[in-house]
């Protein structure tokens, strides 16, 4: 089934086994662009581009999974599952719930909690947790290590919601499941990993503080994510 519904491209080998998965279509070509060589593009459907090039003389795509579960829940699926795509590495932006998660740390999401019915209807998947892959992430902590860039290890939420009448629920939410930090995608992706016997991880940098209301704006988020994304781009095969 290839060109799938949501993905142009017209051959298996356009795509890396390897896909780092930002949220934003023009952080994707932001990325294709600064880091990588020989770049192709593989995807222009609804926007949602996607690159293949190499790093370091290995091969490795980036694409963009756009915003929420149903978003990625649908371009993960099809790289996995029609295009043979082995590991996806979610690089995104999340809201620290806690005051140390500081502007522009890194978390490596060890698992995710939600509220989502995505398991559930998409499987039958009863839990509210779903976990990233270990092997991914004892992979991501070396990289880091080496690198020398601290990294956070820890559960996240995974929201439906940007914006709740009720804000300072997130503040039980952290009490009750230990979540330090919210984003809108790394459940359904971990849970696809799963059910597809892929694998799947998560690395997020902090970009607004729900405690202390400190947030940093699009410009400085595009220049200031590159810690993260440096760690990601050493998974190149
Ligand atoms: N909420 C949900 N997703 C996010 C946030 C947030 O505050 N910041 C970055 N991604």
């Amino acid at each position: 089934m290839i060109p799938t519904p949501h993905i142009g491209a017209t051959d298996k080998s356009m795509i890396a086994k390897t896909v780092l998965m930002p949220g934003d279509p023009l952080r994707a070509k932001f990325i294709a662009d600064t880091f990588l060589e020989d770049v192709v593009q593989f995807n222009s459907v609804r926007n949602v581009l996607g690159f293949t090039g190499t790093y370091k003389g290995r091969k490795i795509s980036v694409m963009a999974s756009g915003m929420g579960m149903p978003s990625i829940g649908i371009y993960s699926y099809e790289l996995y599952k029609f295009y043979d795509v082995e590991n996806i590495i979610r690089i995104g932006s999340c809201g620290g719930y806690t005051a140390d998660m500081k502007l522009y740390d890194v978390i490596l999401a060890k698992d995710a909690w939600s509220e989502s019915s995505y398991a559930k209807v998409q499987s039958g998947y009863d839990s509210a947790v779903v976990e990233g892959t270990k092997a991914l992430n004892d992979q991501l902590l070396q990289i880091a290590s080496d690198l020398k860039i601290p990294m956070h290890v820890e559960r996240i939420h995974s929201s439906d919601v940007f914006y709740r009448e009720n804000f300072e629920e997130y503040k039980d939410i952290y009490n009750q499941h230990g979540c330090v930090a919210v984003e809108m995608e790394s459940f359904a992706l971990f849970h696809n990993a799963n059910v597809l016997g892929k694998k799947a991880a998560c690395l997020l940098t902090v970009s607004d503080n729900l405690v202390t209301h400190e947030l940093t704006t699009a410009e400085e988020r595009q220049n200031a994510f590159t810690n993260m994304m440096k760690i990601a781009l050493e998974m190149a095969e």
